[in-house]
């Protein structure tokens, strides 16, 4: 199955830009048997593309990071975001697929599409098994993905694996082992990849444009400084209360809670978040059920986040954070 390409007006194939982050997809294990005791990030992105044929058009790799995505931070991120604007900026480039592993996967994907202003497509490829594997995963879905960025009208920032795209703002690791590890609850796929066509189900992912994020993340030397705190059986604040005794250098500026249910919160944690909050930190209350949203329920003291998972609602908050 050929895949399509958008031309440029000499009739040029435009150019795919492959950025890669490392993760299992460039994973490397010493037996072809064994799919989960391997060393991720070990192959380098050109070598990632040795499986791609002539028809997935002309491409450039370029390493930006070389790392296990579970030691990902603002740093890889900033780059990552920095090198996707500089390419998305050519005429020539048709979009930019991200190499990437699965773990933090989600997280990339949603500061991607909060701080690039682009339209074209940004694609984040990912795999289960490394690619020394006697069936790898990987080979086929960066060819989805090639598929997926080649495909006239597709935009936004977007997630391919095991034939399943996903957007930023929906997708989640669900799956611990699964080659289809990932999903987006109750708003399902956007699309899906078969034999190199893409058959769309939703409307791809129309984030606001802003340029002034990327300018506000190339600045930003370090972060303001957000934690997760979850809220479970037993949850008596003193995690909250030891970052509050903090030097206020270290302390953090934001707090994301994950609670049970509709976002309800252990009385005692409660207690301590109401004590950060009246310390100048900002507390954001989400849930930690993996589907469905926190719905407002009248006279709760901490303020909800917008409709997102605890991950995904810290990037959020670290950037509002940031831009204030
Ligand atoms: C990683 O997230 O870098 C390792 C695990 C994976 O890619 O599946």
């Amino acid at each position: 199955m050929s895949l399509q390409k958008e031309e440029t007006t000499d009739g040029a194939a435009r150019l795919v830009v492959v950025l890669g982050t490392g993760g299992t997809i460039a994973g490397a294990a010493t037996d072809v048997r064994d799919n989960v005791g391997y060393q991720a990030a070990s192959l380098a992105v050109e070598d990632l593309l040795g499986h791609l044929s002539a028809d997935a058009g002309p491409l450039q790799a370029e390493q930006v990071a070389q790392v296990d995505s579970k030691d990902m931070d603002f740093g890889v991120w900033q780059a990552l975001a920095l090198r996707c604007a500089h390419w998305l900026a050519q005429d020539d480039v048709q979009g930019v697929v991200v190499t990437h592993g699965t773990d933090t996967l989600e997280e990339t994907a949603y500061f991607l599409h909060r701080v690039l202003a682009s339209r074209k497509p940004v694609v984040l490829v990912s795999a289960m098994r490394p690619a020394t594997a006697l069936a790898p995963d990987g080979p086929q879905n960066l060819r989805d993905a090639m598929a997926l960025v080649r495909t006239p009208g597709v935009s936004g920032v977007l997630t391919v694996c095991a034939g399943r795209v996903h957007g930023a703002q929906d997708v989640r690791k669900e799956h611990t082992y699964r080659l289809d590890a990932f999903g987006s609850g109750d708003a399902g796929p956007i699309a899906y990849v078969e034999e190199g066509a893409v058959r769309q189900v939703r409307a791809w992912p129309c984030a606001a444009p802003n340029g002034r994020w990327l300018e506000l993340v190339a600045q930003l030397a370090v972060p303001p400084r957000v934690d997760i705190v979850l809220s479970h059986a037993g949850a008596d604040g003193r995690i909250v209360d030891a970052l509050l005794a903090l030097a206020p250098a270290a302390r953090p500026a934001g707090l994301v809670v994950a609670g049970t249910g509709n976002g309800s919160i252990h009385a005692a944690l409660l207690a301590a978040l109401q004590r950060a909050q009246a310390a100048g930190v900002r507390v954001w209350r989400t849930t930690r059920c993996a589907y469905g949203s926190v719905l407002a329920a009248g006279g709760h003291p901490l303020p909800m986040a917008p409709d997102l998972s605890a991950v995904k609602a810290r990037i959020a908050l670290m950037l509002e954070l940031a831009g204030a």
